[in-house]
């Protein structure tokens, strides 16, 4: 919707719409490992690709959802602009400024790519938050209560998603986004980077140019000397402690850091709030079988399997 104001259609059609998800996750996984071997790309992609084709699934970002896009600015440049801009109509006004260095097929990869970027990795956060709150039935009792506190302040009615500026104003509700984001990044490999010419040195430590130089955020968010002895406990609260959590938001690595970190953090974060407060403010939720356990899969994005829910309106 944010990007061309139009649903995919995966309700409509009650089901995965033109293997879309499918292809995103084919390229997810084979990125997990191909993306690790640049040679094994550059064979891959540039050598054997005429030969054999696709099958590794390192082009899907040019299958459904690139096809998606080039019909809707096609659709787009005929029928022109919705009356609110979404973000297809803000790349194309970057086009119309710079046609020569940003043209139709930069706007199509760019739109791809946020899709690709944003699809899943939103979707496996999002089970995280509910998984790890069905886990812990203190945690999201303390949090419902917050989200009935704050819309019955504000005569929020029940039957519209709660507004963004009072999921934002929830304290308990960010606190509880951050631990289960901090416990299950949804990015699964190191995001390397490379040591620039003159080489860098990092706390004592000298790297010759050309080193890649990673920080693994499953490693990172685990480490009890930055998180606490409970680093490995789903604990909230540590988040709305004054006095450290400061220092748990500069380590805080799931949308990456520096000048390639997430840029659709901000809108990730504004679906999560308005997502987990509207759904736990609707149902009353918990797992089918408390005592089992979820399980985790996936490379490059990682995703979750295995959580049953019941739900019942409240
Ligand atoms: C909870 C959801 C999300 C998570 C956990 C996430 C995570 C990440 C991570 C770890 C990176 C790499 C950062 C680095 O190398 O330092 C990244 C990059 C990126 N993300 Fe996200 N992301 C999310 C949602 C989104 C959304 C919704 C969009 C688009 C609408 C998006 C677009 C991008 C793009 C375009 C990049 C590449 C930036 C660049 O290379 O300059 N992401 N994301």
């Amino acid at each position: 919707m944010m990007t061309f104001s139009k649903p995919f259609g995966f309700l409509e059609a009650g089901n995965d719409w033109n293997n879309a998800l499918h292809q995103i996750r084919a390229a997810g996984d084979s990125a997990a490992w191909v993306g690790q071997n640049p040679w094994l790309y550059r064979l891959c992609q540039q050598t054997l690709f005429p030969i054999f084709g696709n099958p590794l699934a390192l082009s899907n970002r040019n299958g459904s959802v690139r096809e998606f896009a080039v019909i809707q600015s096609t659709v787009r440049q005929t029928r022109g602009a919705p009356a609110q801009p979404d973000i297809m109509q803000k790349l194309l006004h970057v086009h119309d400024m710079k046609p020569n260095t940003f043209n139709d097929d930069a706007v199509r990869s760019m739109v791809a790519t946020n899709i690709f970027g944003g699809a899943e990795t939103t979707t496996s956060s999002i089970r995280a938050v509910i998984y790890f709150l069905l886990k812990d039935t203190a945690a999201l009792t303390k949090l419902q209560q917050e989200i009935d506190r704050v819309c019955h302040e504000h005569s929020w009615p029940s039957d519209v998603p709660v507004a963004l500026h009072l999921a934002q104003s929830m304290q308990y509700l960010q606190a509880v986004i951050y631990e289960s984001m901090r416990l299950f990044p949804a990015n699964g490999l190191p995001l390397a980077r490379v040591s620039p010419p003159q080489g860098l040195e990092i706390d004592g430590h000298y790297f010759p140019p050309g080193v890649q130089l990673t920080v693994y955020s499953w490693a990172l968010h685990r480490n009890k000397r930055l998180f606490g002895e409970d680093a490995m406990e789903f604990k909230p609260e540590r988040w709305l402690d004054e006095e450290h959590s400061r220092d748990l938001h500069r380590c805080f690595f799931s949308f990456g850091y520096g000048s390639r970190s997430c840029l659709g953090r901000n809108l990730a974060w504004m679906e999560m709030l308005k997502l987990v407060s509207t759904f736990f403010r609707k149902y009353a939720v918990h797992l089918h079988d408390p005592r089992a356990t979820w399980v985790v899969e996936g490379g490059f994005i990682k995703g979750q399997k295995n959580i049953n829910v019941l739900l019942k309106a409240r």
